[in-house]
């Protein structure tokens, strides 16, 4: 069953950078209502759990070493095909491939360090989402 909920983390880079706020305007303006949001930062377990889908691609000891580097925002967002919506305002992996207009072609540095994620699919939205957040921080 499709779900309009997504789930989100703007990354260590675009924080140290200061795009946060630019970024979550971005977010707001596309049409996504916040449903929940926190200031945190992985640790190492946690980015290894949450990326474990990757454990055995090469950037994968670099990818958990960036997610923890500093802290995060985590966020679930609301809106009709909430899932799909959202991986094209974030655009592809790597910025240099990005569509313009999109958060990573505007944000992100490179193809590690690429300022936010997004849920690839209702189901991983909900299990994200439930990672960082418990029902009494969902609003
Ligand atoms: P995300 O899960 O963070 O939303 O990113 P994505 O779907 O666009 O990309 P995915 O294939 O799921 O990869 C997860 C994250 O791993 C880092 N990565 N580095 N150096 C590399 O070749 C490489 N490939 C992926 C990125 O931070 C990517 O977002
Ligand atoms: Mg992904």
């Amino acid at each position: 069953m499709a779900t309009n909920r997504t789930f989100t983390m703007l990354k260590p880079d675009a924080l140290e950078n200061k795009h946060t706020g630019k970024i979550i305007d971005m977010i707001i303006q596309a049409g996504f209502q916040i449903k929940a949001m926190k200031y945190t930062r992985l640790t190492t377990e946690q980015a290894q759990k949450f990326y474990e889908v990757h454990a055995e691609r090469p950037f994968y000891g670099e990818l958990v070493e960036y997610m923890t580097s500093g802290p995060i925002i985590a966020a679930i967002l609301e809106k009709e095909n909430a899932v799909a919506d959202f991986r094209t305002l974030v655009g592809a992996t790597d910025p240099a491939e990005a569509a313009d207009g999109t958060i990573r072609k505007s944000y992100a540095e490179n193809k590690g360090r690429n300022a936010v994620h997004g849920s690839d699919s209702d189901e991983n939205a909900e299990v994200e989402g439930e990672f960082h957040f418990s029902a009494n921080e969902i609003f």
